[in-house]
């Protein structure tokens, strides 16, 4: 039997089922500053729960797995005028207080929401994470960030933020006190729940644990009972060295971007072989990268609707977040000259991506124009439904990801047509579920019967 032959001409390969979600953020813009202006942009209604709810069914009749929220603390404390006429990033509000409202409006669709250790404490943080759990029946994931912003260092009061790899230590020691929370504080036999004896748990069941580190200091037992998952999915997006360690060692989901094919194939397989190192298997982490999709019923329709969305792009906004992620202006600095030697404490992932993953030495102009016109964008692709889920299939083949984070150009009507019109492709070519069958979100990802952490996870170590 011939294999089958897709839109761009080349040989398909065996079929991977993958896996979808969102990427997004409680705001009016998100990877295109200014785009909140466009006509056929929703996001300006971030502050209704309608709006999202709306969202999350959309994506559960999609059958997606989640929608990933980011976030992070901070707020305009440079080219302010800049920063709230275009709203860049501000004002924003919590994702996290969405959830449950979302978590009633649907049955499947899971949410992964941004916590980080810089600024959280374990002890809350934990009572928080497994109360959501309880709430969506294990629909739960944790994004991990070690998050370098220096505006949100002072709204909580700091001198300052630690530097790059410390923050990732802080995450360690967190993560540390955050499983004796989950895993290592109640028995999953210490709620008993008879009415007739009114006896509710068993205290002896119930263990206090402690931590004593450099970050951190804790006694308690944990406030909530064991809930579905127990831990919730741990997912990390940061690509530095260190960055990549921390998530092949914590990460049962990554969120990886590159440039080329090459260069996310080359990152996939380090992430994959740093997991070995920590004897994980390879598929015990899911692989994402980001996907910026504008679908037409022609490539033409769908290269004017891309087209239209740039236009309202704003290239001194655009250039403004890649200052509040890295600390570099990049209009300050000689357009001509390469851009080597980059130093920066805050996010590696955002220098990194031009140099050591571009493949040539990029001058600051070649930088600025990149960043303009993608921000933090991952893969872009305007086509018909049947291009995108080949250029999708290609990815996927060549680079070994799982899946893909959607992300938006105009909210809801971007989403609405990938579900329209991309799913039915995808799964027309066996490579997207055709329905809903497992639970909790952990499930989703690694298989029936796998809701808690995998024994081979370094939170398991900490079971009571
Ligand atoms: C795709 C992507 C999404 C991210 N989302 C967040 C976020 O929501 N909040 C945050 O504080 N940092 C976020 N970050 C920052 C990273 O998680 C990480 O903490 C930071 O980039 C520093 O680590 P690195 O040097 O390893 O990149 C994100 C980074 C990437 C690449």
């Amino acid at each position: 039997m011939s294999e089958p032959e897709y839109g761009d001409g080349r040989k398909a390969y065996a079929v991977r089922k993958i896996h979808l979600g969102i990427f997004d953020i409680n705001t009016l813009n998100q990877m295109t500053q200014g785009l909140w202006a466009h006509p056929d942009n929703e996001s300006y209604r971030y502050k209704e729960l309608s709006f999202w709810i709306e969202l999350a069914q959309l994506l559960e009749r999609g059958l997606f797995d989640f929608m990933f929220f980011a976030d992070s603390y901070g707020y305009p404390n440079q080219k302010r005028e800049l920063s709230y006429r275009e709203a860049v990033y501000a004002p924003s509000n919590d994702p996290m207080l969405l959830i449950p409202a979302l978590a009633a409006a649907t049955k499947h669709l899971a949410f992964v929401t941004t916590a980080s250790p810089v600024y959280e404490l374990p002890y809350p943080n934990a009572r928080r994470f497994s109360t959501l759990d309880h709430l969506t029946g294990g629909r739960i994931g944790w994004n991990v960030v070690a998050t370098g912003g220096i505006s949100g260092a002072e709204a909580f009061g700091r001198d300052g933020i630690l530097p790059h790899d410390e923050r990732y230590e802080q995450a360690e020691e967190f993560m540390e006190a955050s499983y004796k929370l989950f895993e290592g504080s109640w028995a999953d036999d210490a709620v008993v729940g008879d009415k007739q004896r009114r006896y509710y748990a068993d205290s002896s069941k119930v263990r206090i644990v402690e931590h004593e580190g450099r970050h951190y200091r804790m006694k308690g037992a944990h406030s909530s009972e064991p809930s579905v998952q127990r831990t919730p999915v741990i997912f990390q997006a940061g690509s530095s060295e260190r960055g990549r360690d921390f998530a092949a060692k914590h990460a049962e989901g990554v969120f990886l971007k590159a440039p080329t094919v090459e260069a996310l194939r080359a990152q996939v397989l380090d992430i994959r072989r740093r997991a070995a190192a920590f004897g994980r298997g390879p598929e015990e982490i899911k692989i994402f990268t980001g996907l910026s999709a504008v679908v037409g019923r022609t490539k033409e329709e769908a290269q004017r609707k891309l087209e239209s969305y740039r236009a309202y792009a704003s290239r001194e906004a655009a250039l403004l977040t890649y200052e509040n992620s890295t600390g570099i202006d990049l209009a300050a600095l000689d357009p001509d000259a390469p851009f080597v030697n980059v130093k920066t404490e805050q996010g590696l992932s955002h220098t990194e991506r031009y140099t050591k993953h571009s493949g040539s030495v990029q001058t600051v102009r070649d930088v600025m124009d990149n960043f303009a016109s993608k921000e933090f964008r991952g893969i872009t692709i305007a086509g018909t439904a049947d291009e995108i889920a080949d250029r999708m299939q290609y990815w996927v083949e060549e680079t070994g990801i799982d899946g893909f984070n959607l992300e938006r150009y105009v909210l809801p009507g971007g989403h609405r047509d990938f579900v329209d019109q991309v799913v039915p492709v995808l799964q027309k070519r066996g490579m997207f579920r055709e329905r809903y069958e497992e639970s909790s979100l952990r499930e989703r990802l690694f298989g029936k019967g796998t809701a808690r952490l995998a024994d081979s996870h370094p939170g398991a170590a900490y079971r009571i």
